[in-house]
């Protein structure tokens, strides 16, 4: 299996581009199948889960296209209703067929879906909004089984604002008759993005990025083809951020959207850290020594601290005078990275869903192993500040969410290089 072997201690400078956003591409790819037309999406990062998201299209009957960082996807033929337990077990994302394949055929016969480890990951709120919407599902060793002859819209109250609910909801409501209300919806710049592209697309979604989504289905207009440009992906660009706040350097991120980076950089600015945004850029500067920022920081739903960027911020976080408190909220098994982070000498204690760090002089090689994604990318940017070299393995799963994440740190000046083994 690859790995990736850092020799720390180097300062990071120069710039670095962000392209679009995973968790949006993503769902809009599951969407295209409900256009019984052609959509071009432009701004896609290339990706193992976005590969993992057109082998479903294909295998559902779409012609797919993916050149440079446009996607094309044609679903004006016949689309299929079955998706394999292989393919769903790919990434969480593919439970957005489920709306999606219930709208465009009535019938969807998946699994439930895989992804990323963080603890329980029920879709109960999938299913029972569905539900509520008309869907008859029956769950049965792991096999979903669900049809519609007529979708009603009605008013969903959500007991959590879940991103991936909402999403499927915003799927099938197009397909419902009359108006389906989200109630304490998602509020995620990817929620709004998936509304971009629906509005686009001839459907009739408001209010996304507020707590209220509305949504009249059974009504669209017949573009013959949608363009859409994905938003830049603010979990990627938090990445380089952390990274540099953690190596020290300079270094301007360059294609993102500075709203769901402003927290992010206040907590960078308090810790020590230079943070400016101009126009579409960032640029971070670390050149002392950090300082824990003074209250805890809570992850929660947009617009509270991402739980994405959670195991980004621990690293900086180890490093800095006086200690951090971090308090995740959204998943039960978010501190995997920890185990990790304290065989390089980060002494994080973990209680429940606090992790309290801090005060650590420099972290040293060792070697280690990802256990998902954003974790994954936390060790990198730890080996990059630590005294020696880290061997990082398991980086299948951060090849989930970075296009060759060795290569823009490269770019940066570390010494950074993908093993092939
Ligand atoms: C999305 O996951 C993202 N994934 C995650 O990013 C992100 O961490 C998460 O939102 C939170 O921001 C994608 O967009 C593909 P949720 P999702 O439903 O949709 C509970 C990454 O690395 N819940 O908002 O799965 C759930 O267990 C990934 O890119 C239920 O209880 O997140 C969790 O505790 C990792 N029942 C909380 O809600 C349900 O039916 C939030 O989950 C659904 C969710």
């Amino acid at each position: 299996m690859d790995y990736i072997k850092v020799e720390g201690g180097r300062a990071l400078t120069g710039s670095v581009r962000v392209y679009g956003a995973k968790n949006s591409v993503l769902p809009i790819l599951a969407a295209s199948v409900l256009t019984s037309g052609v959509s071009v999406i432009e701004n896609c990062p290339r990706l193992k889960d976005i590969d993992a998201m057109l082998a479903i299209l294909r295998a559902l009957g779409c012609e797919v296209t993916a050149e440079e960082r446009t996607i094309t996807v044609d679903s004006s033929g016949p689309i299929a209703a079955e998706i394999s337990a292989e393919q769903m077990s790919a990434l969480r994302a593919s439970i957005a067929f489920l709306g999606a394949l219930l709208a465009r055929n009535g019938r969807a016969e998946l699994f439930v879906p895989g992804g990323c480890e963080l603890g329980s990951r029920p879709i109960d709120i999938h299913l029972w909004a569905l539900m509520r919407l008309g869907a008859k599902i029956r769950q049965q060793d792991g096999r979903l089984h669900a049809t519609v002859s007529r979708g009603n819209g009605c008013e969903l109250v959500l007991p959590i604002p879940s991103v991936g609910a909402t999403e499927n909801i915003m799927l099938f409501a197009t397909a419902c008759g009359g108006e389906t209300v989200i109630v304490n919806a998602a509020r995620e710049p990817e929620i709004v993005d998936l509304q971009t592209y629906l509005n686009a697309a001839g459907f009739s979604v408001s209010g996304a990025g507020s707590p209220v989504i509305r949504i009249v289905g059974g009504r669209k207009t017949q573009p013959t083809q949608v363009v859409h440009r994905v938003i830049p992906d603010r979990i990627a660009a938090a990445t380089w951020m952390c990274a540099t706040a953690s190596a020290g350097g300079e270094v301007m991120v360059t294609g993102v959207e500075p709203e769901p980076l402003a927290l992010l950089g206040e907590l960078l600015a308090e810790m020590g850290c230079g943070v400016q945004f101009v126009a579409d850029a960032v640029t971070i500067r670390r050149v002392g020594s950090l300082q824990a920022p003074r209250a805890t920081v809570r992850t929660g739903p947009y617009p509270g601290f991402p739980t994405d960027m959670q195991p980004l911020l621990m690293v900086p976080a180890v490093l800095a005078h006086g200690q951090t408190v971090f308090e995740e909220n959204m998943f039960d098994s978010r501190y995997r990275h920890v185990p990790e982070l304290n065989r390089m000498g980060a002494e994080i204690m973990v209680s429940g869903k606090y992790a309290l760090c801090g005060g650590i002089e420099r972290l040293r090689g060792a070697s280690v192993c990802a256990a998902d994604l954003r974790g994954g990318a936390a060790l990198v940017c730890a080996a990059l500040c630590a005294e020696g070299e880290s061997t990082i393995r398991n980086i299948e799963y951060i090849d989930r969410g970075y296009e060759s994440i060795e290569d823009s740190l490269r770019l940066l000046g570390a010494d950074v290089r993908r093993v092939r083994g």
